[in-house]
């Protein structure tokens, strides 16, 4: 019996909930936090700190929190501080707060019952065992926006004003709020508003270069040596830069294409396993949508997917695709169009999604136009288009 090889090498590394040591080209906002939060290795119980960071879905937010939260602990224990990271997802919790500080507690405190308590009690019992263990405690608040909804201004504004509630103690708890958006702030009062907004930090969308960088060393962690060529990963930073910069939509890409090159059994993964994996993560082309094409453009869509079979690359030139567009039309016997007018094909379908340009910066030809199919495989692209040209021509 033959033992499936596979691509990867440790797949865990591409887990939604794997946080990598380092996050290439979020140096700063780590350097930000640890400054934000450097009392805590001085003087930890002279101050309570409160923080929001924000960013559109999959800019880091999350593993840059958790990556911060480990380095920081590791930091306060090394100068015998005893301080807790705890990581809390809002939503899971339904923004419910007491069930929230409840989660916070019984991680410090495992035995602490979890029963019939209001947020206010818990919030006591936690203040109180943090007190018996002289210890501080940073609570993340992730998708925080959740906890707004659920519980409004009130809950917010004593949460960043817990010291109040307890004068001349020492300080024990900071606050990380993560959002997506800070338009659900405005819902507070300008009373919570103010205690929260004053130290915010913004996470931008990732350009394919940093796309790049970041799916290129969880690869290097997650697949075997020369399993995921360099054009694959420069594949997939565009597609998950077109999904907004979204670096979850890249690892989870990258993951399904090793899945579909594991199934057939390949040493690499190639570009068609990448366009496999995107049409079962981004619902494929309707086949109606394919039907309200021309003849002619429906040939060159062909021709396209014909070059991606035949050549097993990301991406392809327009004189390719020409190429590939004059033999379509002669097995059709039609006759071929002027290349001014499958430029304009070429505009025309990128526009309405069905593959999409990328201007190439290097090589010896200089600057040239790249094209390549962003949400579906070759292979289903050519059967579905086989079919509604014979059904439109016979
Ligand atoms: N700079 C980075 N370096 C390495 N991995 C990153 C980086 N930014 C994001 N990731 C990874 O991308 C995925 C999405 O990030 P995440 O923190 O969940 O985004 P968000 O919480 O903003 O939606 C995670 O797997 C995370 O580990
Ligand atoms: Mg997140």
């Amino acid at each position: 019996m033959k033992f499936h090889s596979s691509v990867f090498k440790d797949e865990s590394k591409l887990d939604i909930n794997y946080v990598p040591s380092r996050l290439p080209h979020r140096e700063k906002e780590h350097r930000l936090l640890m400054e934000f939060f450097s009392f805590l290795l001085r003087i930890p119980d002279k101050m309570a700190q409160r923080v929001i960071v924000t960013g559109d879905i999959g800019t880091g937010k999350t593993a840059l929190c958790q990556r911060f939260g480990e380095d920081i602990t590791i930091e306060a224990h090394k100068r015998s501080i005893n301080l807790h990271y705890v990581h809390v997802n809002c939503r899971e919790y339904r923004g419910k707060l007491f069930l929230i500080l409840q989660h916070a507690l019984t991680v410090l405190k495992p035995t602490f019952p979890q029963r019939g308590y209001g947020a206010e009690e818990v919030l006591r019992a936690l203040l109180q065992h943090l007190d018996e263990e002289n210890a501080y405690m940073v609570l993340a608040l992730d998708e925080f926006d959740s906890l707004i909804e659920a519980e409004g201004s009130d809950a917010v504004y004593n949460l960043t004003r817990l010291q109040e509630l307890r004068p001349n103690k020492p300080q024990r708890i900071s606050l990380v709020c993560v959002m997506r958006n800070l338009e659900s702030t405005k819902r507070l009062d300008d009373s919570a508003k103010s205690t929260l907004q004053r130290n915010v930090v913004r996470l931008e969308r990732y350009g394919k270069a940093q796309l790049i960088d970041i799916l290129s060393e969880r690869t290097a962690l997650a697949f075997e040596d020369s399993a995921v060529p360099e054009e694959v990963v420069g594949f997939a930073a565009d597609l998950s830069q077109d999904e907004n910069g979204n670096a979850r939509f890249g690892i989870e890409l990258l993951w399904r294409a090793g899945k579909y090159a594991d199934a057939q059994d390949l040493d690499a993964v190639t570009p068609e396993c990448v366009r496999k994996a995107i049409s079962s993560i981004i619902p494929t082309l309707q086949k109606s949508q394919i039907e309200e094409l021309g003849l002619h453009e429906k040939l060159f869509l062909l021709g396209t997917a014909e070059v991606f079979l035949e050549t097993n690359e990301a991406y392809a030139t327009l004189s390719e695709i020409e190429e590939a567009y004059a033999v379509a039309c002669e097995e059709y016997d039609e006759k071929p169009v002027s290349h001014t007018q499958l430029w304009k094909y070429l505009q025309g379908l990128s526009v309405l999604g069905f593959l999409k340009t990328e201007v190439s910066s290097e090589g010896t030809r200089g600057r040239s136009t790249l094209i390549y199919l962003p949400a579906v495989s070759a292979e289903e692209l050519a059967k579905a288009l086989r079919l509604v040209i014979e059904q439109g021509t016979r």
